[in-house]
């Protein structure tokens, strides 16, 4: 079995009937929402699902999973997505499927976050892949030369076709190639306070549970609080 599909498979069983279920955006998180659209139809299970992007929105209409969205909640239970890496002491890059505002949102707002990657995406220390940061149009410029100054080699993400990349909540992302991020608290509180960044892909502190596909079989690990 695909190792993605894996990860997938076996965090779908942490849904439980009643829960509220944050799903997650990209090719891991696709199998899972798929498995949790089975359950619904095949095993009757009740849940609400609240999408992290338009894209996992399409999916989980066309699978008939009950949706609501992230202010017509109180709460999520459990939220479950992907990640691009982790970290030895479970913090994270997301965003490289540019819904990471809206993942970071719904993962906020959760009272339990897992996230399903496969062997890859586990890494000594986060850098290797670029780290997205989601900035407002106006000015975007100015932050890519700021970044520039920096040395943290920025490049605005466009798509296969050669256009500037607009994510659902209409903004750019411009990816930084840092190769190795030493303090990603000191990194992500500097993103923070700068104008015009929306958000960033560092995702600190959120995760509680790892599920990891491998050869041997789905691995859960679970994140010391
Ligand atoms: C989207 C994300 C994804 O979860 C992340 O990019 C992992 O994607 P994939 O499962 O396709 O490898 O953060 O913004």
């Amino acid at each position: 079995m695909n190792l993605k599909q894996m990860a997938g498979i076996e965090a779908a069983k942490y849904v439980k009937d009643g829960m509220i279920v944050g799903l997650g955006t990209g090719s891991t998180a696709k199998f899972m929402v798929d498995e949790i659209g089975r359950r619904v139809k095949e095993e009757g299970l009740s849940i609400v699902g609240v999408t992290t992007s338009k894209e996992t929105e399409r999916q989980a209409q066309e699978l008939g999973i009950p949706l609501k969205g992230i202010d017509e909640v109180p709460y999520v239970d459990l939220t479950i997505d992907g990640a691009d890496e982790i970290s030895e002491d479970f913090q994270g890059i997301k965003g490289g499927g540019a819904a990471l505002l809206f993942e970071k949102i719904v993962a906020t707002y959760s009272k339990q976050c897992i996230w399903i990657v496969d062997e890859s995406k586990l890494v000594k220390k986060l850098g290797k892949f670029p780290l997205p940061v989601e900035v407002i149009p106006y000015g975007s410029q100015q932050l890519v030369h700021l970044f520039e100054e920096k040395g943290f080699a920025p490049i605005l993400r466009t798509t296969p076709a050669g256009d500037i990349l607009v994510t659902d909540g209409g903004h750019y992302i411009i990816d930084l190639h840092l190769e190795e991020i030493a303090d990603p608290m000191t990194l992500g509180a500097y993103l923070d306070q700068l104008v015009g960044v929306v958000e960033h892909g560092l995702f600190l502190n959120i995760v509680s549970t790892v599920i990891v596909g491998g050869e041997d079989g789905p691995k859960t690990i679970n994140v010391p609080a």
